[in-house]
């Protein structure tokens, strides 16, 4: 039997060669694991939305706060290459984004897309269809004339603007080690670049949000087969959980018959364009942490988190200052009404609860152009209200909403000071609030309460589970979980930091380059060509 070849053979460092990833734990060791496998390639990333938002005069951009795009952008910062996104600020169509003294930056480049074919891609299919159906809300489905096409001509637009990246001239061209498409906005990217023929780097996919069962006996939608055909034509696709990546794999087995096959790690399919394989992978994504457990003890933001919960009518250390937290957008799948209901039974239950213990929802509003967004947001309103004259206490009461989006930096430390956590999405992708709260908890005992149909609660073990779609067990759950011994549910915490610090954003990041970029770097191909 052949000896496993040795560190000599592949020249790259003990630790990648004993389990590549396990080790990272923060932003320099993805970037040097990137180098190691990628050498001087850079990266081309490819999302609806951009990373940065214009702000023109002297600063001319900001960052906005979301946790993954932020990621990304920072990988980008170091190792260089381009991020191709549709614009939604004003400024110039290619921006440079300086990386820190001595790191390269990235380009970004910017698609304007005329206002009446984005709000087709965007309002009309992409918000309008594919997130209602793979959220399972399918009576939300509101499709208008000629969404699919706009969905398709900005995705074909799309895919023309990385052609173009990688065919301008030296001045320009890029030569990436992968590509990187995200999320349900552009399944059919990939599929329009193999249309315009030639080699391409390494084509990967992530697709963010849930993946439906599919329905037995009934027609599947007319569209379902040209996205998922559209999947097909990247080299990996990376799911959230197991369950989603599978039922993905039943969809294409429904579709597709006995013309896909999958054998544990490659799936191929004979679609009509020729043989496809693709590798369907789990990356649960997560967070960073200690970014998290540094910021919510952070004076910078405790003391206007402080001052905004005194606004609010929750001054801490005060009999009234009990609140659970909430934090999402405006959208039907966070189960706003849920909550309502749930924080109704747990007064009933225990009425002495009124005056004691708000919820704070943090809920910016969202997608407001459709307008199954725009009826939820007024239900959520009426209900709320509803709930505020009912169990009202003086001057306190049991539902404060703020209408817009909090820096992380405040966020934190109000995660911190809470009682616990509420999360009811009846349908989430993964769920990152749940994460950002156990990491600022950091040595807290405040509960999270997650809903058992987010990707964080398939993928994490030893969290309190609660059940939306039963309000009534799950006030129970919530009332049980904050009566319980404090040391319990700081151990609890404890336990769910450590699983995070090990399972962080970095490392979700690396995994989801590892193998594209293992095809194209020598050294890459040796550490998965290795014997076991
Ligand atoms: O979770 C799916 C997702 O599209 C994310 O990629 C994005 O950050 C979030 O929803 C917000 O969506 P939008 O870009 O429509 O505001």
């Amino acid at each position: 039997m052949a000896a496993p070849p040795s560190v000599l053979h592949t020249g790259l460092p003990e630790s990648l060669l004993s389990d590549p990833v396990a080790a990272i734990r923060g932003p320099g060791d993805l970037v040097r694991f990137y180098r190691e496998l990628a050498g001087s390639a850079p990266l081309l990333v490819v999302t609806n939305r951009e990373p940065v938002v214009w702000k023109g005069g002297a600063e001319r951009f900001a960052l906005p706060p979301g946790g993954v795009s932020q990621t990304i952008h920072r990988l980008l910062c170091q190792v260089g290459g381009r991020w191709i996104a549709l614009r939604d600020s004003g400024g110039p169509d290619l921006l440079r984004i300086p990386g820190e003294p001595g790191a390269p930056g990235y380009r970004l480049d910017r698609l304007e897309v005329p206002s009446a074919l984005m709000e087709g891609h965007y309002a009309g299919f992409s918000n309008g269809v594919l997130w209602p159906f793979f959220h399972d809300e399918e009576g939300r489905i509101g499709e208008p004339p000629n969404a699919l096409a706009a969905y398709r001509e900005v995705n074909r637009r799309v895919a023309g603007k990385v052609m173009d990246s990688l065919r301008e001239g030296a001045s320009g061209g890029i030569r990436p080690g992968m590509i990187w498409v995200h999320d349900y906005q552009l399944a059919l990217v990939g599929q329009e670049m193999r249309r315009s023929g030639g080699a391409l780097p390494p084509l990967a996919f992530f697709w963010h949000i849930p993946w439906s069962a599919p329905v037995g006996g009934a027609p599947p939608p007319r569209w379902l087969f040209e996205v998922v055909t559209g999947l097909l034509s990247y080299d990996q696709v990376g799911f959230q959980t197991e369950l989603y990546r599978d039922r993905f794999l039943e969809t294409v087995f429904s579709l597709y018959g006995s013309r896909a096959s999958w054998d544990g790690e490659t799936l191929s399919v004979a679609t009509a364009s020729g043989v496809r394989r693709l590798h369907p992978g789990v990356f649960p994504i997560s967070v960073d942490p200690d970014h998290f457990r540094m910021m919510s003890r952070d004076p910078a933001g405790m003391l206007p988190a402080l001052s905004l919960l005194s606004d609010c009518g929750l001054a801490p250390g005060t009999p009234s200052g009990g609140y659970l937290i909430s934090v999402d957008r405006m959208d039907y799948s966070k189960g706003f009404l849920e909550r309502l209901s749930l924080m109704e039974a747990l007064y009933e239950n225990d009425p002495s609860l009124a005056g004691r213990l708000a919820l704070l929802q943090i809920a910016p509003p969202t997608r407001l152009s459709v307008e199954a967004y725009r009826r939820y947001a007024e239900e959520v309103e009426r209900r709320s209200e509803a709930l505020n004259r009912r169990f009202a206490r003086g001057a306190w009461r049991p539902v404060v909403t703020l209408s817009r989006s909090l820096d992380p930096s405040l966020l934190a430390p109000l995660y911190r000071l809470s009682r616990g956590c509420l999360v009811t999405a009846t349908r989430d992708g993964m769920n990152l609030v749940a994460k950002e709260f156990l990491a600022s908890q950091d040595g807290g005992s405040a509960p999270l309460f997650l809903s058992r149909h987010t990707g964080t609660a398939m993928t994490m073990e030893g969290l309190s589970l609660i059940d939306p779609a039963d309000p009534a067990l799950s006030a129970r759950i919530v009332a049980q979980g904050l009566s319980m011994d404090g040391r319990i549910r700081e151990r609890k915490n404890r336990q769910a930091l450590a699983d995070l610090r090990e399972h962080n954003v970095y490392r979700w990041m690396a995994e989801n380059l590892l193998r594209p970029l293992s095809r194209t770097s020598k050294e890459g191909a040796l550490l998965f060509a290795r014997p076991s």
